[in-house]
């Protein structure tokens, strides 16, 4: 549980809120690329930490991200039209760029565009996702490259859902394993043929299945790192076989979930204010692992296909809701999928905005399992208060390398260390990228 004090800090984002603050210190995804794809073409409607904005790629190609409001007398400037390298407001015709100052001012006879300037946050586009830096400009932190920069947005696949719920909220079903033992379970699990790879080593996708509805109390640890944290979850297989799945935690809101052999697609859960956020997916098209190792795709063997399940490119729309109860259809609850949910990810939604907007954690009472979630929250609330005390926050400063930070999933072989899988020094990361891998190489 959390005291009615932090949890009030740990979700309220906006402006001059201690976690608004602390977030607009890191470069955000303001959008998809795809939502503004030609210069001169229509806005996008973005609002982000609880402010509202308009999206624009002007007719230079040069990306702005402005208050919605026009500064004259309040149109939104998502109706505006988007021309002469600015955004111009169709009520009486006032025109910005990208940067937010006034170009043009044809309603007055003597016009005084020196006098008007508008918010506007710069922007960087990177993996098919427009970022914004939205903090204060004299503190602005370098961008955080994952291994996107420089590279085209089409190697990488890059979406987003909206939820209902607070960020916070969200995240939370990403960094909690426990949860795969249960809430994405189906009958079927039992009938998938042993393999044989319940042994030391990288176990097939379809035998994790199995891994996770045999053990179902798993062993939680947390390791900090620079970054954040990295945890395992560690179970027992049925041959007595060490199962351990390593999931990173980024602050504020990245997370890199376990997966054979390494992982480094992550998903990133964004304010939209304090009761609604995206969750946005950003991950390469084609992932590091040159032996093809865990065979088949973990959805492969699951009975969770959908009209939207194997959409992850683009927005992804919302066809199960709190509207609609998740589709929930109680037969196959009692006769196949545990959830009774047919959508994978929709199984996560129903969960976590079942809690409502924003849950009361003082009602909370948490378990060994809940270990990361608690040292997530501890992390971002300790950093928040911090930043107030004039302290810089976490993984911001100049140097960092985000390219060698990788979630994992594998059979421990006798005595190996789960704290090095998926570094820079597990063989297997080492044989995807060329031994000679330099200190955070991408992947
Ligand atoms: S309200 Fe935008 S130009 Fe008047
Ligand atoms: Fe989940």
């Amino acid at each position: 549980m959390l005291r009615a004090e932090d949890n009030q800090i740990l979700t309220r984002v906006g402006p001059g809120t201690l976690m608004g603050e602390l977030l607009r210190r890191y470069w955000t995804p303001a959008c998809l690329t795809a939502e503004i794809p030609e210069p001169g073409g229509a806005p996008a409607r973005v609002r982000l930490l609880g402010e509202n904005l308009v999206a624009f790629r002007d007719t230079l190609g040069r990306v702005g991200l402005v208050q919605e409001n026009c500064p004259h007398r309040g149109a939104s400037l998502y109706f505006g039209r988007n021309e002469d390298a600015s955004i111009r407001c169709v009520y009486h015709g006032w025109a910005f760029d990208v940067d937010g100052r006034c170009v043009d001012m044809p309603s007055e006879p003597a016009p005084f565009c020196e006098k008007v300037r508008m918010k506007a946050y710069p922007t960087h586009e990177s993996g098919g996702i427009v970022w914004t830096y939205m903090g204060p400009a004299e503190t602005m932190t370098p961008f955080r490259d994952f291994g996107t920069d420089g590279r085209d947005a089409g190697e990488f696949i890059t979406g987003k859902q909206i939820s209902a719920c607070n960020w916070v909220q969200a995240m939370e079903g990403n960094i909690d394993t426990a949860h795969i033992s249960h809430l994405h379970q189906f009958d079927g699990v039992d009938d998938i043929p042993d393999d044989g790879s319940d042994k030391p080593g990288y176990p097939s996708n379809a035998m994790s299945w199995k891994f996770w509805r045999h053990d179902r109390a798993p062993r939680l640890e947390v390791h900090d790192t620079w970054y954040g944290y990295r945890y395992a979850g560690i179970r027992a297989t049925p041959n007595g076989n060490t199962h351990v799945r390593v999931t990173a935690y980024v602050v504020p809101y990245s997370t890199m979930v376990a997966s054979v052999p390494f992982s480094t697609g992550q998903g990133l859960f964004v304010p939209i204010d304090d009761e609604n956020c995206w969750r946005y997916i950003m991950m390469p098209k084609n992932r590091a692992n040159p032996r093809s190792l865990g065979g088949a795709n973990l959805f492969a063997v699951a009975p969770f296909s959908t009209p939207i399940s194997g959409r992850r490119d683009g927005i992804i729309p919302r066809l199960y809701t709190a509207e609609n109860d998740y589709q929930i259809d109680r037969e196959a609850q009692r006769n196949g999928i545990f959830s009774g949910v047919s959508d994978f990810v929709s199984q996560d939604l129903m969960v976590t905005e079942s809690m409502g907007p924003i849950y009361d954690r003082t009602q909370e009472q948490l378990g060994s399992t809940d270990k990361a979630i608690s040292r997530m929250r501890h992390i971002l609330i300790s950093a928040a208060k911090a930043l107030a005390e004039g302290k810089e926050p976490p993984a911001v400063a100049a140097g960092l390398d985000f390219r060698s930070i990788r979630g994992a999933e594998k059979i421990l072989e006798p005595g190996e260390d789960w704290r090095l899988l998926g570094t820079g020094d597990d063989p297997v990361v080492q044989e995807a990228f060329g031994i000679d891998l330099p200190a955070g190489a991408p992947g």
